[in-house]
Formats: C-alpha cells, structure tokens, sequence
C-alpha cells in the first residue's frame, strides 16, 4: 500500500491502536482528550456557548463541560498502568440533551437531595419551589444548576473555574446568588472542588457534585465488589417519599454500616427487609460524618475495586455524604462508551450539607444570608491498592 502523506499514515496507525485498546472505557495510554471530542459539545443553548474543556496532571486527566459545569470523564490508572474512564457520563451534548439521567457529573444546586411539598421558610417568609419528584422538590429543579450553561471564568491546562448567577425567583428561591465552582487536579492524582457562593437575599444553598462512579470503568458491570467504607455512625433515615426525617439512625447492626470495609452488593440481600433500604429502593442516603472539628477537611468515604486495584477517597469539609447505589437507572440511556447506564453499575458519593427541613429543629441550617460567605472543598484522591 502506498500512502502519499505520511501524517494520513501515523493517524490512521494512531487511530487503530487506541480503537483496538478501548475496551469497556479502558485504554493503555487512555486520556479524555481521547475518548471525547470539544466539536461534539459545541452548541448554543438559550445564547449562551457550551464547550468542552480538558485537564490533566500526573497520572489523571478528565473532560469538563459548561453545561451544568459537568465532569463528563475522569480517567485514571489500574494497578498495571491500564486507564479508564471512572466517571459516568455522555459523548456529545446532544446526548446528555436526550438523557433520562439528567444528572450525570453535574454541580446540583441550590439544595441537593429532597425538599417536602417544595416549601421553605427563609427569615419568616415562606417560598413555593418546583415540584418535580412527586410532591417534592429534587436537587434545585427541572432548570437547576445542572442545567445552566456556566461562564468559564478562567482556565489552564490543570484547572477550570466556572461562575453562575442565580437569579431571584429561579424555581422559586429568593435572592441572588453567584456561585463559584472550581475543578483542579494536582499531581497526587487528586481531583479538587472547590465551592464558593454569595447572595442578596436569605436562600437555602447545598451544592453537591453529582458524579456517577464505576471505578472499573464506566460501562463494565455491576458495583456490588466495589468495597466501601464510610465514616459515619448514623444516617439521616428517609419516609416513604424518600424526605429526610432525622438524623440519628445508628448504622450499627444494619445494612447502612460500612465503618468497616464492606462490598456495597452484600446486605443489599437485606433489602426486603430493612425498612431504610426497602423505602430507598437500595442506598440513598445521608451519611452524618464522624467529625472532630467542624469544616475541617477529613477523610469521609474511601471505595476499592478489587480487580483494577483502583482506589478512591472523598474528602471533604461538609458535615454529610450522600451514598447512592444508582437504584433508578433502567439502561435506557447509552454511555459515551457505548453501553447502557444499567442499574447499580455505578454509585455517587455527594458531599453536602445536612437536608433542608421546614421543621428548623430536625437538622442544623443550610441557609446562607447576604452577610455569609459559603465556601467548602471536596477531594476525590485516586491511588492503587495493591
Ligand atoms: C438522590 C436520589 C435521586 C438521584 C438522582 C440522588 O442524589 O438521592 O434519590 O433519585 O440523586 O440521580
């Protein structure tokens, strides 16, 4: 055969090589740059500009996009070197557009997790949010933060910082609020976000991120190996409408406790059985963190997948981790890797503050008034277990 252009020839050597290498998101020399493409994730939605940006440092890169300042791919190494793509997500934005998952990857805000008959009170007025799950309001709306196209508010080859502003009235909180979030890696092979936000007006805010894991790589299966631990004596128990309804349920002697190392598949058995997981569907919930100082960042969750090695801790400086083992997902949504996003084959742990309750007793205050300033950080450090 005879090539005229040398350069159509190295590509088209470059293009079998890592085709022959991707399987089920993993890749020798795997990047995300590799795997996505910007072109595919450049569109203007409600005028605003939706793009693709890529990070990388030491053995990590990932693929953010603007569009609900989404982690769209994190691909980290196995005990031999093997990449893969540890996050759930989309390749274009067309497909995240078309998703019955819309929450992949994606910054949730004002308020993660669930608030009963969406009502607030905030400084003695009382505010009506969306309902969108039911009777109640689920992680800030059908237009919530994870579905505004952000501004870029500055970028390198490591970090991306993104701003929204928030308006008055938007799914019916009050106040103004800028908020800030921004992805770092460093070359510990940790991923860094940090959260800052102000407002004008009294409002609740708990920002979470949203990512789905598989840390054998997205698209390869079930989670049930996946060993987890957590940091936590008591979940906060949820009723029949999964709303939060205290915070004192020891995990001791249940399915809820992972103090101790514990495959995520082996009481879910126990299903049937437990009430907390029978209302859940599986896990969905708020885990209250084992803290000596409040804000101090610590060590909250730490997941191991035997055969890759690959090993992932959170931490973080909020009080809760939301464990959620995917108990909603029905394969209907196509991955970037081509396969279906099945039921419990990925798992988020959302940092956050405690749950929203219009009972002010239940649950420390998530409000943020115009005199605070919120500001917190989460880690997810990547390592190998041997
Ligand atoms: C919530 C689930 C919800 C899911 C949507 C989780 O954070 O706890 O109840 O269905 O997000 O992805």
């Amino acid at each position: 055969m005879k090539y005229s252009n040398p350069n159509i020839f190295l590509l088209v050597i470059l293009f079998l090589v890592n085709g022959i290498h991707i399987v089920n998101g993993q890749n020798s020399k795997n990047d995300a740059s590799i795997i996505l493409k910007a072109e595919d994730f450049q569109k203007n939605i409600n005028g605003k500009n939706v793009n693709l940006y890529f990070l990388k440092n030491g053995n990590m890169s990932m693929a953010i996009t603007n569009y609900g300042a989404r982690i769209v791919s994190l691909c980290v190494p196995d005990r031999y070197g093997q990449m893969a793509d540890v996050v759930v997500g989309f390749k274009s934005i067309d497909d995240y557009l078309k998703a019955t998952g819309v929450y992949h990857g994606a910054i949730i805000g004002r308020v993660a997790g669930r608030i009963k008959n969406g009502k607030i009170n905030v400084n003695d007025s009382t505010y009506s949010l969306q309902l969108n799950a039911g009777n109640s309001h689920l992680h800030g709306g059908s237009s919530g933060f994870h579905n505004q196209v952000w501004n870029v508010k500055s970028n390198n080859d490591t970090s991306l910082a993104l701003e929204y502003l928030s308006k008055d009235d938007e799914m019916g909180y009050p106040g103004n609020v800028n908020v800030e979030v921004a992805y770092t890696l460093n070359s510990k092979n940790e991923l860094t976000i940090e959260y800052k936000a102000t407002t004008d007006k009294g409002t609740p805010l708990n920002l979470t991120n949203h990512a789905f894991f598989n840390l054998a790589g997205e698209g390869s299966g079930s989670i049930n190996n996946h060993l987890l631990t957590i940091n936590a004596n008591y979940i906060c128990p949820i009723d029949e409408a999964k709303i939060a309804i205290a915070k004192n349920y020891k995990v001791k002697s249940t399915p809820l406790d992972f103090r101790k190392e514990k495959a995520i598949g082996k009481d879910l058995i126990f299903e049937d059985v437990n009430q907390q997981l029978k209302l859940a569907g599986g896990y969905d919930h708020h885990y209250v963190l084992k803290r000596n100082k409040k804000n101090k960042i610590m060590l909250a969750a730490t997941v191991v997948e035997p055969s890759s090695g690959r090993k992932m801790e959170v931490l973080t400086q909020e009080p809760c981790i939301h464990f959620f083992s995917a108990n909603f997902f029905k394969g209907t949504d196509i991955g970037k890797m081509g396969k279906p996003i099945n039921y419990r084959e990925s798992f988020a742990l959302e940092t956050q503050r405690y749950p929203y309750s219009s009972d002010s007793k239940l649950f420390p205050s998530i409000i943020l008034n115009p005199t605070d300033k919120y500001e917190t950080k989460t880690i997810f450090r990547f390592s190998i277990e041997e």
